[in-house]
């Protein structure tokens, strides 16, 4: 929502999407147009382009791991810059000091990527590349050509070699002010739950609340805010909400 994207597939098991479906029906009332579309088996991140590849149709991408969550200032003019280039992908690398546990950028001393290593247990540098990904209408027919890794899965990462392979890869490292949580671990959960909850309580304010972006981009209007409070409990979400109806 911060890049400006409305049309939005949300991919997860039958087991969960119902839940997602369920929430957020067909996303209108945040001013989205909401599909979904299940994968049972852990076929990998690059399957989504196969399954997606109707909803896609020849349109450049943006893909985001559930499991991903970023904060800090300028984050949204940074992926909307990013989301107006079509051209190839583009990612994004942070400094880790685990690299191994993440896809990661193997970079020439110049700084052009040579290459992107799925877990590797020798990293070639510190540099971990985070779930979220710009493709461009390259990426169905990329995707295809994909075959599956030794542990059965389509890696991204070999995505992201096939556009490195003909210089279509760019990355751009994420500035220090902006933090990056993969929260694919109960602890990783945990710990990007409390620096939420620190940040909500010292600044009163409410993180990635979507009914906010959806007003601030101009996508709802106050009769939608006011329709969401009056159907929901009272809450201090919905608290939040009412006072950006009073103060803007
Ligand atoms: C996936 C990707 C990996 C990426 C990571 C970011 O790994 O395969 O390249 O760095 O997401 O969160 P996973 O966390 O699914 O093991």
């Amino acid at each position: 929502m911060l890049a400006g994207i409305r049309d939005i597939l949300i991919i997860g098991t039958s087991r969960d999407i119902n839940h997602y479906e369920l929430m957020f029906d067909n996303g209108s009332r945040l001013g989205l147009r909401l599909s979904y579309a299940v994968q049972d088996h852990p076929r990998g991140i690059s399957d989504a382009f196969l399954i997606g590849q109707e909803f896609i149709s020849d349109r450049p991408i943006c893909l985001a791991l559930g499991d991903n969550m970023f904060y800090g200032a300028g984050f949204g003019d940074l992926v909307r810059k990013i989301g107006n280039s079509h051209d190839g992908a583009s990612i994004f690398a942070v400094k880790v000091g685990d690299p191994s546990r993440f896809g990661v950028l193997n970079v020439s001393d110049e700084g052009y990527v040579v290459s992107v290593d799925e877990k590797p247990t020798s990293p070639q540098s510190d540099l971990a590349i985070p779930g979220f990904y710009f493709f461009d209408r390259k990426v169905s027919y990329l995707a295809k050509q994909l075959t599956p890794s030794r542990r059965g899965e389509l890696e991204v990462t070999d995505l992201l070699n096939a556009y490195c392979a003909v210089n279509e890869l760019s990355y751009q490292v994420l500035p220090r002010g902006i933090s990056w949580f993969d929260m694919g671990t109960p602890d990783s959960l945990l710990e990007a739950s409390n620096f939420v909850y620190s940040l909500e309580k010292r600044h009163n304010i409410v993180i990635s609340c979507l009914e906010e972006l959806a007003f601030r981009n101009g996508w709802i209007g106050e009769t939608e805010l006011y329709d969401f409070i009056s159907g929901s409990p009272t809450s201090s979400y919905t608290n939040y909400i009412r006072s950006l109806l009073s103060n803007g």
